[in-house]
């Protein structure tokens, strides 16, 4: 089996994901290509973030600061990075210039233009692999309904209905962290941060969003900081979306609700699909990810089926059919479609492949108009 030898730039929460799942790589038995750590870097070196790596990790040969470092490392042929969203445009593009490959976190630039300068490194170094870090596709139940929406299954498309739902800022003595800054963040708020996981859907699609209508929430607008002293929080926790999309191979006009919202009371990470056709509807939550609904319709009485989906994935793995699928199990599905288009040369399938700059470009120009739409209470074509 080949190695590809990675880098990871940004060692927090998603930078350990990144490398646990790397460390798991004998579950997925199929696979030609192995991800190999050999370099870390993060902005600061703090023994708690960085001990864990050296740990875990004897394949660590360089630890380093400054990115720059990493990147004229000849050993370092790939690169997960996941950074604060004000980092993706300048570190991004530099992943790219330097030759080696990116798998970068979403939102992908913190905002449009920083987005669109990404995608011109992207289209200026087509020898190198550019995915978008996104796990959700990954779910069982949701590459199904990725499929079905491949073959044609819904018929003309009713209505489209998805979002994204947390709950833990209503709390609010959470302290603030910068995914709750503008300035480090971005201005889409929970767009940037939750909104990409699930308009990667109807990018992959195919559909193209028309024009959006938005309204936009700032529930919290002070939160502790870690002294315990209240300091605005100027980012939006809440997004609702109208938009209206086309389907262009069939010509059709539909609405698609879309719900980004950090606080959505008794919700918990409950990314959702409803997708409602002429000829079938598809239901998913991750409250229920065991669970996909789908009704058939032929013609007479209608019913809804629910099937529990079992450890059906894209990217063979080890594990029994029979056994559930999880938050780690998108997260190294996500990692394989990656390595499966590094080492293939293309994606396994439509449904299976990792989600494109162009693909997250989509998601950009909807909440760039969103924002607006907030702003003019008006609808916003794109
Ligand atoms: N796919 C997902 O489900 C998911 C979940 C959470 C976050 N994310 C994304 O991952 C990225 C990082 O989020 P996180 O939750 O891991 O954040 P985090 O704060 O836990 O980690 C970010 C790390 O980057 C380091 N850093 C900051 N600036 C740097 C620089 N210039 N050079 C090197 N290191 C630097 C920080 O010190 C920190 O250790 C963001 O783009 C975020 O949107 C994705």
């Amino acid at each position: 089996m080949k190695t590809i030898r990675f880098g990871i730039i940004g060692c927090g929460l998603m930078g350990r994901e990144f490398a646990s799942a790397a460390a798991r790589w004998c579950h997925l038995p199929e696979m030609d290509l192995r991800p190999e750590l050999v370099s870390i870097c993060n902005r600061t070196l703090s023994a708690a973030k960085i001990d864990w790596y050296r740990d875990n990790f004897p394949s660590i040969k360089q630890v380093t600061c400054d990115y720059q470092e990493l990147l004229a490392n000849p050993q370092v042929e790939a690169v997960y990075c996941a950074v604060p969203h004000n980092f993706h445009a300048e570190i991004y593009r530099a992943i790219i210039a330097s030759g080696k490959h990116l798998l970068g976190e979403k939102p992908f630039g913190i905002d449009l233009s920083a987005n669109e300068a990404i995608l011109e490194s992207v289209r200026a170094h087509p020898e190198v692999l550019v995915r978008c870090a996104s796990q959700y596709i990954y779910y069982p139940g949701v590459q199904r309904i990725l499929q079905m929406i491949e073959d044609h299954a819904f018929g003309r498309i009713i209505e489209v209905d998805s979002g994204f739902l947390h709950c833990s800022d209503l709390d609010p003595n959470k302290p603030i962290n910068w995914k709750r800054t503008n300035e480090l963040n971005g201005q889409y708020g929970s767009m940037g941060d939750l909104g990409l996981h699930i308009a990667v859907v109807t990018a992959r699609a195919g559909w193209e969003a028309i024009n959006t209508r938005a309204i936009c929430l700032n529930i919290m607008s002070q939160r502790p900081d870690s002294t315990g002293k209240l300091v605005p929080c100027d980012t939006w926790d809440n997004a609702t979306l109208l938009t209206e999309l086309k389907d262009p191979i069939r010509n059709d006009n539909f609405p698609w609700t879309l719900r980004v919202h950090r606080i959505m009371p008794g919700e918990r990470n409950s990314w959702y699909l409803n997708i409602y056709g002429t000829k079938a509807g598809a239901r998913f939550s991750l409250k229920n990810p065991r669970q996909l609904q789908i009704l058939r319709y032929t013609g007479g009485e209608q019913s809804w089926q629910n099937i529990d989906m079992g450890f059906e994935t894209a990217y063979a793995t080890i594990t029994a059919g029979i056994f559930e699928f999880g938050a780690c199990d998108a997260f190294m599905q996500m990692m394989a479609a990656f390595m499966y288009e590094l080492s293939r040369g293309k994606p396994l399938n439509g449904a299976a492949a990792c989600p494109s700059p162009e693909e997250i470009h989509e998601g950009h120009r909807l909440f760039t108009a969103a924002l607006e739409s907030h702003k003019n209470k008006a609808t916003v074509a794109i």
